[in-house]
């Protein structure tokens, strides 16, 4: 059961906060964009409105006061009838109203008359005589109200090629009336109808609009690639933290059944290193005396005291994984440990047809450590190399200072047979061996070695090329 936790970790992925981040935040950010260019540019397009709406109203109150007195009252001073198709009258008005309207932002003035909803008088000549081109706009003036339309063809479209051209004219209509005191009651005449061209101004506004959008769109844009870099680093920082937390909880997973195990590997170790030991004795007792009566079974106590040798070797083995020893640290010379380890196992070198090959350097400088450690520490990884070259062959082994001049290196190398990669990333987990009569335990003591003594081993080997343990420890 236990060990599902570590694989469920790994399935609970960390929370993808660039990806959601990513879509919502650019829809609203488009969105914000486009609702605050429309906002902003609605609101100016009614205070554009209302002025010249308000301007429009003036001028053609001003328009109608001219007409009224600079045309109508003189025509009625002299007694003779309003006819403007008659070309000196038309002239004369034609002149007023130019005069009214010079120098104004004004499209065309336009008057129609009461009856027929003909067109008496238009700064567009054209228009002259038409009739009714009045409408409802015409109809309510002539009731006496004040009428403005606005005609407009124009949006951020319009910028695209083949769409047409912007147009936009504001259309007031007002009704002419008789002023007081000629017509107590201001009778109505006829209209008057001012165009005001705002074309201009409809233009200058969308492009605001688009100003606005493209502004919004480029300042929101640079702010959420700032944020999606920010985001991103977080979460990669999240994923990292996560991958670190769920690493420490395998080791920890780890160390907790190795605690365990040990502490029950400890036990049974120390229940069966007393009776070995008298096993042993016994049996080298026995050997004696079975020599003096039937000297042809003596190597059956011989057997039984070889087998009782190695069972003890593996035992305290054992005792060594599960009880690991605080180093008691001194100054020493790594070369002084590979030498004394080298002569002990010199003989057996021998045996098996094995070269050693030193290359030690004789200005190493002094490291803390625990002798004896580093002697077992040595030993398991040449006793490892002898096992790996079942027909002998080379061990290099070299010491050095490393480039930074801050640790001091050993390398043994062998010219075995390797192994796999597989095998290569659990050597130094207890148990595991390749050996049938292995216990696993021979890199594990050395890692817990070199980790007490706050140094780092690594290794580097392939199948059937040999192996190469190289340690490090600080100075
Ligand atoms: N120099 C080497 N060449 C090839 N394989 C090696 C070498 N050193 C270690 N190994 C592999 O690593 C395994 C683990 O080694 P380790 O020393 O921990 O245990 P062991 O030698 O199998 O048993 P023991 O507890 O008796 O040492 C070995 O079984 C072997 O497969
Ligand atoms: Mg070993």
């Amino acid at each position: 059961m236990e060990n599902n936790a570590p694989g469920d970790m790994i399935s609970a992925k960390p929370f993808r906060l660039v990806k959601f981040f990513s879509f919502t935040s650019l829809a609203v950010i488009i969105v914000t964009s486009l609702v605050l260019s429309l906002l902003i540019s609605n609101y100016t397009k009614n205070v554009l409105l209302q002025r010249s709406e308000a301007y429009n109203l003036v001028l053609a109150e001003n328009v109608s006061h001219q007409i009224f007195q600079q045309f109508v009252l003189p025509l009625a001073l002299q007694n003779r009838q309003i006819a403007v198709e008659d070309p000196r009258q038309f002239k004369q008005l034609d002149k007023v109203v130019r005069s009214a309207t010079h120098g104004m932002n004004v499209h065309s003035v336009t008057i129609f008359s009461k009856k027929e909803n003909q067109i008496s008088y238009s700064t567009i000549s054209d228009l002259v005589g038409e009739k009714g081109l009045g409408q409802v706009e015409y109809e309510r003036a002539l009731n006496g109200e004040n009428v403005s339309v606005l005609r407009l063809n124009g949006s951020l479209l319009n910028f695209l090629p083949g769409m047409g051209d912007i147009t936009c004219q504001l259309r007031t209509f007002i009704p002419l009336r008789k002023e007081k005191p000629f017509s107590p009651t201001r009778d109505v005449m006829g209209v008057i109808e001012i165009v005001q061209d705002l074309t201009d101004d409809l233009e200058a506004l969308i492009r605001l609009q688009a100003w606005i959008i493209f502004t919004s769109l480029t300042i929101m844009g640079g702010l959420f690639l700032a944020l999606r870099f920010i985001v991103a680093r977080a979460d990669r920082i999240i994923e990292a933290r996560t991958e670190e937390r769920r690493k420490l909880e395998v080791k920890l997973n780890h160390s907790q059944r190795l605690a365990s195990l040990g502490k029950m590997v400890a036990s049974v170790a120390h229940e069966i290193k007393n009776p070995l030991g008298i096993i042993r004795s016994t049996a080298e007792i026995l050997g004696k005396r079975v020599g003096k009566v039937a000297p042809e079974n003596s190597h059956l106590a011989e057997i039984i005291v070889q087998e009782t040798t190695r069972l003890d070797g593996i035992v305290r083995e054992f005792l060594d994984f599960a009880r690991p020893q605080q180093p008691r640290l001194k100054p020493l010379l790594i070369n002084d440990v590979l030498a004394r380890v080298t002569d002990f196992m010199a003989p057996e070198f021998g045996k098996r047809n094995i070269e050693i090959k030193r290359n030690f350097d004789p200005a190493l400088p002094h490291i803390q450590g625990d002798f004896d450690q580093l002697y077992q520490a040595c030993m398991n990884i040449l006793v490892n190399a002898m096992q790996a070259m079942p027909n002998g062959g080379t061990i290099f082994i070299t010491t050095g200072l490393a480039i930074d001049r801050k640790k001091v290196f050993l390398s043994i190398a062998d010219t075995g047979t390797g192994m796999s990669e597989e095998m290569l990333a659990q050597i130094f987990l207890p148990f595991v061996t390749s050996k049938s009569r292995g216990t696993g335990l021979g890199l594990a003591i050395v890692k817990n070695i070199v980790d007490n003594h706050h140094g780092v081993i690594s290794v580097v080997s392939r199948q059937g090329e040999g192996a190469e343990f190289i340690m490090e420890f600080q100075l």
